[in-house]
């Protein structure tokens, strides 16, 4: 909201009211629509040639279907966030290794370090990639701490994974979703 009035100040009658989606490069997108919908839990919204729309609450994320996904060990941006809450970090975590989707649980409040002691809530970000090695993030507060929380920075190679190899375990399980 913040934002809206500051640009309705700076540029009289006009605004952007939301973000509307973003887009990610994957190379097969059924393994993309497996990954999205039934590992992320989205909302198939339809295929469309070469795209994948999937949405969560008032954002659509678009999957187009090119060579390559993102350059994602040697560096860490771009990357894409959702929200999730914190009671659910180690669930969903579960949920990924459920999936043979490695994750890393990570905590930044340095400054809370010397007294953190597990079930402290604490801040925390979930990384991990998705078949094509896009890296995305669950963004949580109020995380109980646990021995599972990892200390910032981590190591990129601890999310690594071979999305081929992961469509061919996993793809008995997509089934298309109706047109
Ligand atoms: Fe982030």
């Amino acid at each position: 909201m913040a934002t809206t009035e500051a640009q309705v100040r700076s540029i009289p009658g006009l605004r952007l009211d939301s973000l509307n989606h973003f887009s990610l490069p994957v190379t097969n997108l059924d393994a993309a629509e497996l990954f999205y919908t039934e590992v992320l839990g989205g909302q198939f919204i339809r295929r469309d040639g070469s795209d994948l729309w999937v949405r969560w609450g008032p954002v659509d994320v678009r999957l187009n279907r090119q060579k390559y996904g993102e350059p994602t060990i040697a560096q860490a941006h771009p990357h894409h966030a959702f929200t999730t809450g914190g009671s659910i970090v180690h669930q969903w975590q579960d949920h990924f290794a459920s999936w043979s989707i490695p994750s890393v649980i990570v905590c930044r409040q340095h400054d809370r370090r010397p007294t953190m002691k597990g079930g402290d809530p604490c801040a925390v970000e979930v990384y991990f990639l998705d078949p094509d090695g896009n890296p995305l993030e669950l963004d949580a507060r109020d995380c109980p701490f646990s021995e599972r929380v990892i200390w910032a920075p981590y190591d990129h190679f601890d999310v690594l994974y071979n999305g081929h190899h992961w469509w061919a375990e996993y793809k008995n399980r997509f089934k298309p979703h109706a047109l």
